[in-house]
């Protein structure tokens, strides 16, 4: 089977095509168009710029995912996201659908980021617990089954990729904040800057990251005042607020994993591009619960992408969920499992 991925849910214009024989994936293609370029020069994303930006660049990027072939089944992103640039995906998805006579697929994201842990091992011993945490989700999910879901926890407020890229633009660090937070984070001293950690003792699986954020924008206000923010404080301050949203992610990840007693810990979205999160995680894990399976998707496929969303579409193509292409519509708010 032949899968066509689309994805446009916020700032990356994505398609894949992913091969599925006898079980085996393999990834023929993955293009995406990126347009932090476009988003840097704002300082963060303007929905109708992306929307736009979507629109020139879909058909030339599923066209080079494509060639001249054509895929079995179509799967696209239809939710969460911004509105306008979900619908550009999924009208070009329709469309194509309606020509071709294919199947679609509609595909929640955060199901796809789920699945980029699928593309190097489809093979999972499920119950699972799943950490997502990107730009717009902080979520705590417990799979026991391919495409069951139900979120134990989710942040309250701020989204942890969301709270690396507003104390990025703080201390003016370019856009997206987290890569440029971290790569700053490793000359710095993590334990220099006393930092919240909200909610880490709580008994639920919440999450909550606007007041961490509050308590790095008054310390660097006190720095600015007293003169004192410069190259060095910048790395030590990057490194501290950067540990603290490791601690929260960690201890809460392993308090759910044994509590709720999985066989397989798995991550998804671009914050877990991270490698002192990866490392912390992976340590933790081993010293505390060395019975659990913990699996990280590759680096490439952290961040949007439409391999992801290939992979989610053909688990659902196998219990052929598809959906009518005139009753698709976008989900901006769309949780997953439901
Ligand atoms: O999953 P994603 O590409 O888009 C959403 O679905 O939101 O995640 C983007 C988020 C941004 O907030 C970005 O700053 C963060 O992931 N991010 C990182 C790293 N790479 C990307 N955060 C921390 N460390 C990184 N290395
Ligand atoms: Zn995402």
């Amino acid at each position: 089977m032949k899968i066509l991925g689309i994805e446009s849910s916020c700032d990356e214009t994505a398609a894949a095509l992913l091969e599925v024989k006898r079980g085996v994936f393999t990834l023929k293609k993955n293009i995406v168009a990126s347009q932090i370029a476009i988003h840097a020069r704002n300082g963060g994303v303007i929905p109708e710029v992306a929307a736009r930006s979507h629109i020139l660049n879909v058909i030339p990027v599923i066209q080079k995912t494509l060639g001249t072939g054509r895929p079995d089944v179509i799967a696209v992103t239809a939710g969460p996201g911004l509105i306008t640039s979900l619908l550009v995906g999924i009208e070009t998805a329709k469309t194509l659908s309606y020509l071709w006579r294919k199947p679609l697929v509609a595909v929640n994201h955060i199901e796809g980021h789920v699945y980029a842990n699928f593309l190097s091992d489809p093979s999972i011993s499920f119950p699972a617990l799943v950490l997502i945490v990107s730009g717009g989700h902080t979520e705590l999910v417990l799979m026991s089954g391919h495409g069951t879901y139900s979120i134990i926890g989710m942040t309250r407020d701020d989204a942890a990729g969301e709270a690396f890229d507003k104390v990025a633009k703080m201390l003016g660090l370019e856009y997206p904040g987290g890569p440029a937070i971290s790569r700053v984070a490793v000359q710095g001293n993590p334990l220099l800057f006393e930092l919240p950690r909200p909610m880490i003792d709580s008994s639920d699986f919440d999450f909550s990251f606007s007041g961490l954020k509050t308590a790095v924008l008054y310390l660097v206000m006190d720095l600015v005042k007293k003169k004192k923010l410069n190259e060095q404080t910048k790395m030590d301050l990057c490194a501290s607020f950067q540990q603290a949203v490791v601690d929260v992610l960690v201890s809460k990840t392993l308090r759910a994993a044994l509590k709720y007693k999985v066989r397989t810990v798995l991550f998804g979205g671009g914050v877990i591009a991270n490698l002192a999160l990866r490392t912390q995680m992976s340590h933790i894990f081993t010293a505390h619960a060395p019975q659990i399976t913990v699996r990280f998707p590759s680096l490439a496929y952290c961040t949007d992408n439409a391999a992801m969303i290939a992979v989610a579409g053909y688990f659902h193509a196998l219990k052929k969920d598809f959906i009518d292409p005139k009753k698709l519509d976008a989900r901006s708010n769309w949780e997953i499992g439901r």
